[in-house]
Parts: C-alpha cells; structure tokens; sequence
C-alpha cells in the first residue's frame, strides 16, 4: 500500500496501475462501515485508492472542522487490512492551494434536508469530490447509504458534468443496537451513547408501518417524530419521508419513499435513514 500526499504523485501510480481503478472518499478516523466500501471495491476493482481529507469547505462556520476527529496510523492500518492500495493524505494546500475560487454547486437537491440546515455543506462536498474525481479518474467511486442526500448529489453532479464512471452505494453498517456507524460518535457520552439508537428504532417504526401499508408520508413522518420524542436526550432537528430521486417531502410514499432524520444528541447532530422501495 502506497501513501502519498502530492497530486502528482497520485497521477503517476494511477497510470502505471493497469486494468480498473476504485475509489474510496474519505474523512478519515476510519470505521468497518469505511472498510465495507474499501472490500467492494476490493472485490470490483484491479487497484483501489483511497483519500483520506477533513474537507475544510463543507463544514460551515459553527461546525466541527477543528474538532473533527483524526489518527491517520490507525485509519492506515485498516486500510492496508482492507486491501488499499494507494491511500491519498494531502495537506489543504495541496486541494485548495492559494488564490482558489472554483466552485460545483448543484441546485435543487442541496437545499433541503441536511442542505437547509447546512447551506455551503454540499458545495464543499460536489467540490472536492469532484476534484477527487479529477486526480484519481477512477472507473468506480464507492458511497456509503449512511448519507443518503450525499449520494442523490453526487449522482446528480457525476451525471451533469459527464464524469465518466460509476457510482456504487453500499449498505449502512451499523452496530448491534442500531446506531448507524460514524466517526462522529467518538462525541457521545455512555449516556448519550445509550440513547442514540432511538433513530434507527424510530426508522424501524416507520418501516414497519409502511410495510403493512401506511403509505401517507405526513403520517410516516409523525412516527418518526413520536418515537424521537420519547427519547429525552434526542432533539430532531428534522425528520423526513421523500422522494428517493428529488428529495421532495411526499403526500402519497406509496412508490417507495427515504425515511431520514437529523437528531442533535449531546454534542453529537446524527443521521440516518431507511429507503423502502
Ligand atoms: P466520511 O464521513 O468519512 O464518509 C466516507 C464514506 O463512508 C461516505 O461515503 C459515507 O457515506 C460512508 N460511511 C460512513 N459511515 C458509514 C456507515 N455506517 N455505513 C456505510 N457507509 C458509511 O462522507 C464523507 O466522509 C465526505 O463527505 C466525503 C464524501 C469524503 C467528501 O469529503
């Protein structure tokens, strides 16, 4: 396994690497829901590369940028465990040197959701995934579910921009109890920790419910908000049962629907979500 830092160097390893390319992007402080990418496109790929970057242009100005977790040996070492080969750690200067001002913004599928909450969060990420895009020119990009309004503009960007490759989305890992697995969980308390789950019993409620035929997204939507409610240390900041292709709240989910939610616990705001089709 190869780690390097330079754009350049990225570039030479991609062309002296022949056969299919997958790429893997990351944030770093790394979890088996990361390595489950790294093993698919382990099993589709010739070589598999991996980019390890606190992207400092989708965390807004009250974020958790300067908090954001990191331990690039550990992060290195399941890496290499998972079958990378080539692993991109490039300093912020090498993504956004001195003077940059270019910019992907995609419209109508950023503004909802984490979007509202977020305003500049997914031009960071369009931005520097299609940068990413660009150095590695890989023939698959691996997406966890766990994001699942990251994938709907990353497929939307990948499809107006003409990036020629192809986008594969993988399951949410999660743990036991339910809670989906995230980086940003290293910030909840044992108490906090013992409350989270509360989301995904909340999606399973929900599930179940569609499953035997409630298909009225505003009743959907107050299940989900029930089941959060109970839960004293959770405040939602929003939940949500839209189109799985536009994001739009739904009337009728009874064509499939994504069941997602933001809930603050602690210092912790988690995600999740479940799509029914
Ligand atoms: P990060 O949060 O590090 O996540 C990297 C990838 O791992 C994303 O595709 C995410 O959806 C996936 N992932 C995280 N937790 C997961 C879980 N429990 N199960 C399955 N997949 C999971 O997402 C980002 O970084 C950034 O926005 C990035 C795309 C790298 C751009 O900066």
């Amino acid at each position: 396994m190869q780690v390097v830092e330079t754009i350049s160097e990225v570039r030479r390893i991609r062309r002296e690497g022949q056969g299919s390319w997958g790429l893997v992007p990351t944030m770093g402080y790394l979890h088996r829901g990361h390595a489950a990418l790294v093993e698919q496109a382990r099993k589709e790929n010739d070589h598999v590369g991996v980019s390890i970057f606190v992207n400092p242009t989708q965390f807004g100005p009250t974020e958790d940028l300067a908090a954001y977790p990191r331990n690039l040996e550990r992060d290195l070492a399941l890496l290499a465990e998972a079958g990378a080969d080539l692993v991109w750690t490039p300093p912020v200067e090498e993504v956004y040197p001195a003077g940059f001002q270019t910019y992907v913004t995609v419209e109508d599928v950023t503004k909802v959701l984490e979007g509202a909450a977020r305003p500049t969060h997914f031009r960071g990420v369009a931005t520097v995934v299609a940068k990413l895009f660009n150095v590695f020119q890989p023939d698959r990009a691996y997406f966890g579910q766990k994001d699942a309004q990251q994938v709907v503009v990353i497929r939307q960007m990948a499809r107006d921009l003409n990036f020629p490759l192809e986008i594969v989305v993988c399951p949410i890992v999660r743990e036991a109890d339910g809670l989906a697995l995230s980086s940003r969980n290293v910030y909840l308390t044992p108490e906090q920790r013992a409350a989270a789950p509360v989301l995904y019993r909340a999606l399973c409620a929900a599930r179940d419910a569609w499953q035997a035929g409630e298909h009225d997204g505003e009743r959907l939507r107050g299940i989900l908000r029930r089941v959060l409610t109970a839960e004293p240390l959770a405040q939602p900041h929003y939940v949500s049962a839209a189109d799985p292709r536009t994001l739009a709240e739904l009337g009728d989910a009874s064509r499939g629907v994504l069941l997602s939610m933001a809930v603050r616990v602690g210092k912790a705001r988690l995600i999740d979500n479940i799509l029914l089709a």
